[in-house]
């Protein structure tokens, strides 16, 4: 029996490391609500944070026996990480959830796969026996993801005295996609999260399409509680963050890139920034874009598409052609446009919180169209940061819509003539309307900052 009082358990933990020329490992902090979430209950809380050693600096890091307080990092074999990770959660969970196989793009249940599941198995009993080492007797612990959902399953084996919670910070696919899934695998997952006493979800949807999926699968919910716990944005945090000096002189050299218009008026801006991820919708984003540069010969020259698509998951060609398709994209619509003074996409694709922030705080729309979305926190983050009191152009079919639909602009995203007339009418909004709208967003969009987000939780698990 192991010291931690509360445990939270995810693929991607809190900090990473990289192995420097001179040998020495560089630490590289990571951000994001469960980092700030678990702040919130203290250093003397008795916390710990497992998670994989993804980077060849995590596992030197491990062979070392270097590292902070409260993580361990499990040196989990690279061929059974990767199976876990890019094969079973990545390619299948993750397109599940999201919806994204459509023809032509499909499943394949072959013999790899079954490889790959069986690492994935590997994988989550690494986690759940090193859970089960580290816990205090009734210890609370707090799995998190599409990656571990075996993990409850297996720790309520071999721990019965646990508290077990899972959050899913996914979409829940419906009951009839997600049986797009080997029966043996449906039910595996689904049995591995009913090991939990309580599962989490960002929204009432995911929640019921989760609990439908277990009604006619495994014949209902047993014992475990399904909650929601919709997670909000660290208003503080940002707020600070977004006038330090380093957003200020980025946002200089955005304002030089998004040059002005015509009469030397600033050009408006369409903002959004993601991961390049097919879930989120970029391409149908930029084919948006165009479509209003074709309809409204007014905008040309007036208005520029910031876009910042971060790499993703590199390691999957379905990633990687997704990525040079944006490209492709944003160039083709440069070059069809642009003129000498103007360059009507701005794509960035080096990963800079930095710029983000001054992304957000000069943006005038938000774009925000996912075909799925388990939240979107930029959805949350923009109108909070934005000095502009920016128009959230928002898709329907992602989680922040539940909280924030009222008060943005909605769209449905495989529409692209609509998410271009969403754009003008954003663009063109009357100042008052802009500025009341942008005050309910930020108020709807904080309302559950991360510390309180993961206080329910926790209380929510331990009754305390
Ligand atoms: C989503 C998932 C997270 C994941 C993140 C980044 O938000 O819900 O679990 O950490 O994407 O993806 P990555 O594969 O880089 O960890």
């Amino acid at each position: 029996r192991g010291a931690a009082q509360v445990l939270v358990a995810s693929n991607r933990g809190p900090v990473s490391y990289e192995v420097q020329q001179d040998g020495s490992l560089r630490t590289r902090r990571g951000g994001g609500g469960l980092v700030s979430g678990l702040s919130a209950i203290g250093p003397d809380a008795g916390a710990l944070w497992v998670c994989s050693a993804l980077s060849d600096g995590d596992r030197e890091a491990v062979r070392r026996g270097v590292g902070e307080d409260g993580v361990r990092m499990l040196p989990i074999p690279a061929e059974v990480h990767a199976d876990a990770y890019n094969g079973v959660a990545n390619s299948v969970l993750w397109f599940v959830h999201h919806m994204l196989y459509q023809t032509p793009l499909e499943p394949v249940f072959d013999a790899d796969f079954w490889r790959q599941w069986e690492n994935y198995t590997r994988y989550n009993r690494a986690f759940a026996e090193a859970l089960a080492d580290e816990a205090a007797e009734g210890a609370a612990v707090l799995v998190q993801d599409y990656h571990l959902t075996l993990v409850p399953g297996l720790l309520r084996k071999l721990r019965p005295d646990l508290r077990i919670g899972h959050f899913s910070h996914t979409p829940w696919a419906p009951v009839d996609y997600f049986r797009m899934l080997p029966d043996q695998v449906a039910r595996e997952v689904l049995e591995g999260m009913l090991g939990a006493d309580r599962l989490g979800f960002l929204t009432r949807r995911w929640a019921d399409a989760f609990t439908v999926c277990c009604t006619e699968l495994t014949g209902g919910l047993g014992d475990t509680e399904v909650g929601v716990h919709g997670l909000g944005a660290d208003a503080e945090f940002l707020r600070a963050r977004s006038h330090e000096a380093d957003v200020e002189e980025r946002i200089t050299g955005l304002r030089a890139e998004i040059g002005a218009g015509p009469s030397g008026a600033a050009r408006k801006t369409i903002v959004r920034v993601d991961r390049t991820e097919l879930s989120k919708n970029i391409v149908r984003g930029l084919l948006a874009y165009r479509q209003l540069l074709d309809d409204r010969p007014e905008w040309r020259e007036r208005v520029v598409h910031v876009a910042f698509a971060y790499p993703s998951r590199q390691d999957l060609a379905v990633y990687r052609d997704y990525t040079a398709e944006v490209q492709r994209l944003a160039d083709e619509i440069n070059s069809q446009y642009g003129t000498p003074g103007w360059t009507p996409v701005v794509l960035h694709v080096k990963d800079d919180f930095a710029r983000s922030l001054a992304a957000y705080r000069l943006a005038d729309v938000a774009l925000v169209n996912p075909v799925r979305d388990g939240m979107n926190l930029v959805a949350k983050e923009v109108p909070v940061v934005s000095d502009e009191g920016c128009v959230l152009v928002l898709s329907r079919e992602a989680g922040a819509y539940a909280e924030l639909g009222e008060d943005a602009l909605v769209v449905n995203p495989y529409d692209i003539l609509g998410t271009a007339n969403a754009l003008h009418e954003a663009l063109t909004m009357a100042p008052e309307e802009r500025a009341e709208r942008a005050k309910r967003l930020s108020a709807a969009a904080t309302a559950l900052p991360p510390s309180q987000w993961f206080l329910d939780q926790l209380t929510a698990l331990t009754g305390s």
